[in-house]
C-alpha cells in the first residue's frame, strides 16, 4: 500500500514523547505543497479537543524588503540569503528548550505584502508539536545547518517537476502577477532554489510521495 495521508497524521501524532515538545520540518522545493500539507496535518491534528499542534512557516523569517535592497539582493528574494536563518534557528531553539509557561511569538509571512510580520504566529504553552516548514529545513550551509538538529524529524515534500511549476506559476498569477511574469520569475528566480533543495532531499527521514499529499480542491 503507497503512504497515504492518515499514515503521515499517525506518524506526526506520536512525535511528541514524554513531557517534552516536538518540532516536525517540512522540506521541499517551492511550490511543493509544504504549507497546503502543514494546513491539513495541524487541522486534522487539532480536530477534537483544546489545539495542541502549532504552525510556524519558515517564511516568517524572510528579510523586509528594506533590508534586503541594503544588502543588494532584492532581485533574489526566496534565496537561502534572503532569510534570517540564524532567527529562524534560535526560535526553534526557543520552542524547543524554553520552559513552557508563556506564549512563543512567531513572525508571519504576509502574502499580499510579501513582507514579514512580527508577532504574528503565537504558540502556546499548550503546543506539544510544532509543524515547521519551508525550503531550507536540510540545507548544512551557514545558520541553516543549527535548523536540521532542532527537528526531530523532517519530511521531504516531493511533487513531479511539471505539476511543481505549473502550481508555482499558478499560485504567482494569483498573488497578482501577469502569466508571462509568472514564467519568468518561477524559470528564473525559483529554479535555482529548487534545485538546492532537490540536492537535499537525501537528508530527510521520510519523503512523503504524492499518495501521501492531502486531497485539495483547485
Ligand atoms: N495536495 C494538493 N493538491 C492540489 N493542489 C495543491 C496541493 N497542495 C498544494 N496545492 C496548490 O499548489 C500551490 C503550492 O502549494 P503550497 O503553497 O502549499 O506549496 P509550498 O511548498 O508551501 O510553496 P512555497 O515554497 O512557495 O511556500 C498552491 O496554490 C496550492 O493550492
Ligand atoms: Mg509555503
Amino acid at each position: 500500500m503507497p503512504l497515504a495521508f492518515d499514515d503521515l497524521v499517525h506518524r506526526a501524532r506520536a512525535l511528541p514523547r514524554g513531557g517534552r515538545r516536538a518540532i516536525l520540518g517540512i522540506a521541499g522545493s517551492p511550490g511543493a505543497g509544504k504549507s497546503t500539507l502543514a494546513e491539513h496535518l495541524v487541522r486534522e491534528l487539532n480536530k477534537s479537543g483544546e489545539p495542541w499542534v502549532a504552525h510556524v512557516p519558515m517564511d516568517g523569517f524572510h528579510l523586509a524588503d528594506t533590508e534586503l535592497e541594503r544588502l543588494g539582493r532584492r532581485d533574489r528574494k526566496g534565496a537561502p540569503d534572503t532569510f534570517d536563518a540564524a532567527g529562524y534557528a534560535a526560535l526553534l531553539g526557543r520552542l524547543r528548550e524554553e520552559r513552557h509557561d508563556d506564549v512563543v511569538y512567531a513572525p508571519g509571512f504576509e502574502r499580499v505584502l510579501e513582507q514579514p510580520l512580527a508577532g504574528a504566529i503565537p504558540v502556546p504553552p499548550s503546543a506539544r508539536l510544532v509543524v515547521t516548514e519551508g525550503n531550507y529545513l536540510l540545507l548544512d550551509t551557514d545558520a541553516w545547518a543549527r535548523v536540521r538538529h532542532r527537528l526531530d524529524e523532517v519530511w521531504f515534500c516531493e511533487l513531479p517537476e511539471r505539476e511543481r511549476v505549473r502550481r508555482l506559476v499558478a499560485r504567482h498569477e494569483q498573488f497578482g502577477k501577469s502569466h508571462t511574469e509568472a514564467v519568468a520569475w518561477v524559470s528564473r528566480s525559483d529554479q535555482p532554489n529548487a534545485e538546492l533543495v532537490a540536492a537535499t532531499r537525501g537528508r530527510a527521514d521520510l519523503v512523503v510521495p504524492e499518495s501521501a499529499l492531502p486531497r485539495v480542491e483547485t
